[in-house]
């Protein structure tokens, strides 16, 4: 997959990891739009890149995905890469009073059901182009659970295996290529409560693997650690667990 002149669409693309792949495609000469729903904030991103629109879209919100989806038909025809980067994390113990309930329905919707919506309404789109990807961000923990993320490790799980099942739907009708993201413990505003500014790799990090992956058409990226509770899982699932909850 060719990684310049692509026009390209990051679902929160105003900071974090989203931003940071909003960066090197910017720098290697792509279109890159990219949304969020702070408007200030997406501004402020937008005035670092080159060759940028910006557009105010909540990946949860019917209405919002349906003017972005028009928007993206109507001024991008040639929209080739979407890249489902928008997430939510609740860090919580699971108890009585926990709204796992709550918590795991506002997990899902964005971390799961808003990309399958986002996803069907521009495949058409993608398919049209000479070359097209579609890149979910998932998380070490769609590999194996943390207990203190367990609703959120189960949306990634989903979306896990939505993404495989969208790859072989792809290949075997299209050219668009579906790759998976899976980054650690990675320093941004996300991962705050959970020590990423201790223990976390930086978001560029992810974004040039990222970069890498797609050039050489590797489909599920294991970046930093996620290479080796992968490893570690495919031994033993048992032994990927005790790790990821040590
Ligand atoms: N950080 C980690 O340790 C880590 C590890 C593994 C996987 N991930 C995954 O990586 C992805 C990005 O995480 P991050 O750490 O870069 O998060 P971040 O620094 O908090 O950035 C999140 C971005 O998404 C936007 N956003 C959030 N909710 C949105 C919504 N409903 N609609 C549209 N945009 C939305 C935010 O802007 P607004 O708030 O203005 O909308 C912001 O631009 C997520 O899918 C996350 O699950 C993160």
């Amino acid at each position: 997959m060719k990684t310049t002149q692509n026009t390209v669409l990051i679902t929160g693309g105003s900071a974090g990891i989203g931003f940071e792949i909003a960066k090197l495609f910017d720098q290697k000469g792509n279109h890159v739009i990219i949304t969020g729903r702070d408007e200030n904030r997406l501004k402020k991103a937008a005035a670092q890149l080159q060759n940028v629109t910006a557009i105010v879209s909540d990946v949860t919100n019917e209405a919002d995905v349906n003017r972005l989806v028009n928007q993206l038909y109507a001024d991008f025809p040639k929209l080739n890469i979407l890249i489902n980067n928008a997430g939510k994390a609740f860090y919580y113990q699971q108890a009585a009073q926990a709204n796992a309930f709550e918590k795991a329905g506002d997990e899902m919707l964005t971390n799961y059901l808003s990309v399958i919506r986002l996803t069907e309404k521009l495949v058409d789109l993608l398919n049209r182009q000479e070359e097209a990807a579609i890149v979910n961000v998932t998380s070490i923990v769609a590999l194996a659970p943390s207990h203190r993320m367990a609703t959120y490790g189960a949306s990634k799980a989903a979306l896990h295996s939505y993404t495989q099942s969208l790859r072989i739907t792809l290949e075997r009708s299209s050219t668009t290529k579906v790759f998976e993201l899976m980054p650690p413990l990675v320093d941004t505003d996300f991962s705050q409560e959970i020590g990423g500014a201790t223990n976390g790799i930086a978001p560029s990090v992810v974004a040039a693997d990222l970069l890498h992956a797609l050039e050489n058409n590797e489909y599920e990226i294991h970046v930093g650690l996620t290479a080796q509770v992968y490893e570690l899982a495919r031994k033993s699932p048992a032994d990927a667990l005790a790790a990821m909850n040590a």
